[in-house]
């Protein structure tokens, strides 16, 4: 494996775990914080004071920055001295703002990948933590070494926005899991533990394997029913509702999906798969 001097930009919870691993997979480490006085426990690493000495101290320039819009406000300023440095923003962010960031950087002469992480700073380094990125080419050759180090590192190809793309959708999905976690515990009341650990993580384990099925029923256009109908979802859903409300619990997170339902029924789909929400979120798609 090359050894490649890395500078992280950023020593948050994901800054610090991504310096101290690229330490442990045997490259040199520079590390630089806006607030001075983090990273003199990662043992290896060289702290900078300034940030022009952090990006001049390495070709790869790892930014850890809260977010894409505080990358660029760090980096950019920096102008000329970008010249012949790549920078891979694993921060989270939209991929236009990914875009504007490539964008900006390329009259300074300096290539742009960026990274979403699939991951916590626990998993990093794991098989399971998972690096999209995307961007220019030759940085991702040339530093395949280092990417590798998150794990499992996938390359969606030269759009610098296709990595926060991903990121965006698949964190969309976890917030919808979550969104429905909250509104079962909520209906439930008492101690969330035990309902989580004997009812609804199995189910969900279990509704989560059905998720190919559903994607195969979407990508055919046709919404056939595998094994349920978008009319007994309806009516399931605003059964649901009416337990929650019933109940004094809010509905809010999943009004929205039984709007769709209804809507989706009332248009004559109630025969299809309850899969065919997704076509009411294409509007252009809805007939
Ligand atoms: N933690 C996770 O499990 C996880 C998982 C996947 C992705 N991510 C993403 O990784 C990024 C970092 O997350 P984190 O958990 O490390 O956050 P964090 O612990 O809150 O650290 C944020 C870092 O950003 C710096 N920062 C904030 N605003 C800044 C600004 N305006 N200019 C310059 N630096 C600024 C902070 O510096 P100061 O110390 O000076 O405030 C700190 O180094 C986020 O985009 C997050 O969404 C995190």
């Amino acid at each position: 494996m090359t050894s490649t001097p890395v500078t992280v930009l950023g020593l948050g919870r994901m800054g610090a775990a991504i310096a101290a691993l690229l330490l442990r997979t045997g490259h040199p480490v520079t590390v630089w914080n806006r607030t001075p006085g983090r990273g003199a426990d990662l043992t290896g690493a060289t702290v900078a004071t300034e940030l022009a000495d952090a990006v001049a101290a390495s070709p790869l320039i790892v930014s850890v920055s809260a977010s894409t819009t505080t990358a660029a406000e760090t980096l950019l300023p920096l102008g000329p001295a970008l010249r012949g440095r790549t920078v891979l923003n694993v921060a989270t962010g939209r991929p236009d703002q990914a875009r504007d960031l490539a964008a900006a950087l390329e009259p300074h002469g300096a290539r742009f990948l960026d990274g979403a992480m699939l991951a916590v700073p626990q998993t990093l380094g794991t098989p399971e933590s998972v690096l999209l990125h995307s961007g220019s080419e030759s940085a991702r050759a040339e530093y395949a070494d280092v990417l590798a180090a998150w794990g499992t590192a996938r390359y969606l190809g030269t759009d610098p926005g296709a990595a926060a793309l991903r990121d965006m959708a698949v964190l969309g999905g976890m917030y919808g899991l979550f969104a429905g976690f909250f509104q079962a515990t909520a209906m439930v009341g008492g101690s969330a533990r035990p309902f989580t650990d004997d009812l609804l993580l199995p189910w969900l384990r279990s509704v989560l394997d059905l998720l190919p099925m559903l994607a195969d029923e979407i990508d055919s256009g046709e919404y056939p029913v595998s094994f349920s109908d978008l009319a007994v979802n309806r009516s399931g859903l605003a059964d649901i509702q009416a337990t929650a409300t019933g109940a004094g619990v809010r509905t809010g997170l999943l009004d929205p999906l039984l709007r769709i339902f209804e809507e989706q029924e009332a248009a004559g789909h109630g025969t299809a798969s309850f899969s065919r929400a997704v076509a009411a979120l294409h509007p252009a798609a809805v007939d």
